[in-house]
């Protein structure tokens, strides 16, 4: 069956772009119905605008760092009305609160660009290597009400070379991310993830030797 999915996005959009190429080399069966931005500058809603995929920005309200009342509500408005089988948080800058949370229930997963429970947050890449970390990653986990807290899905691990910046890390993170999101939706698409039974114990995408 084809999966609907929504993509919320804040910026570039990059996973966005590795997911809607993995529909188009037709890697699972599924169609992005819709895409919400909190910016109304987010490159990737150029992308959207120039390859026909539905999208909106739509005003965040007033906090800076989550989405709460009369703007979480209409973000829920939305995605209820394009009716996703699962909804992508592709670089979604934002804190989902429980409202957004209970009203999709285990269909909301989140690319993160640490191995978590490792650096749940911002800045993840520079505290990898402030903390002279030897591996960082990426994780897709389900998202609940503890930020970056739900139950990790699938990761990815990369080495950390010496000379690294928080720039060469993050490229190198990146094109794990452009993986391991894309297999995770594959997972859903085929019916071979449930919530109830996913163990907290992710599988590993990849491993890199240094
Ligand atoms: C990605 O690295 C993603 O893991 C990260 O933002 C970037 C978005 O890139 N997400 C978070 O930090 C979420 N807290 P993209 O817009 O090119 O997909």
């Amino acid at each position: 069956m084809k999966i609907r999915l929504a993509v919320l996005v804040s910026g570039r959009g990059s996973n966005l772009q590795a997911i809607h190429r993995a529909i188009g080399d037709k890697v699972f069966d599924g169609e992005i119905v819709l895409v919400l931005s909190d910016r109304p500058d987010a490159a990737a809603l150029d992308f959207c605008a120039k390859h026909g995929i539905p999208s909106k920005y739509i005003h965040p309200g007033d906090f800076k760092t989550k989405l709460e009342g009369a703007a979480e509500q209409a973000y829920i408005a939305a995605l209820r009305s394009a009716a996703p089988g699962l909804i992508v948080l592709a670089g979604f800058m934002r804190v989902v609160k429980p409202p957004l949370i209970r009203a999709f229930e285990n269909s909301i997963i989140n690319i993160h660009p640490s191995l978590l429970p490792k650096y749940p947050g911002l800045h993840t890449h520079a505290r990898a290597l402030e903390a002279g970390d030897r591996e960082t990653g990426c994780t897709v986990h389900f998202v609940n009400e503890v930020i970056d807290g739900g139950k990790r899905i699938m990761q990815a691990r990369v080495p950390i070379r010496p000379g690294d910046t928080e720039a060469s890390l993050s490229a190198r993170v990146l094109k794990e991310e452009h993986q391991v999101l894309p297999a995770v939706i594959k997972m859903f698409a085929e019916g071979r993830i449930d919530y109830a039974s996913w163990p907290n114990e992710p599988m590993v995408w990849a491993t890199h030797r240094t």
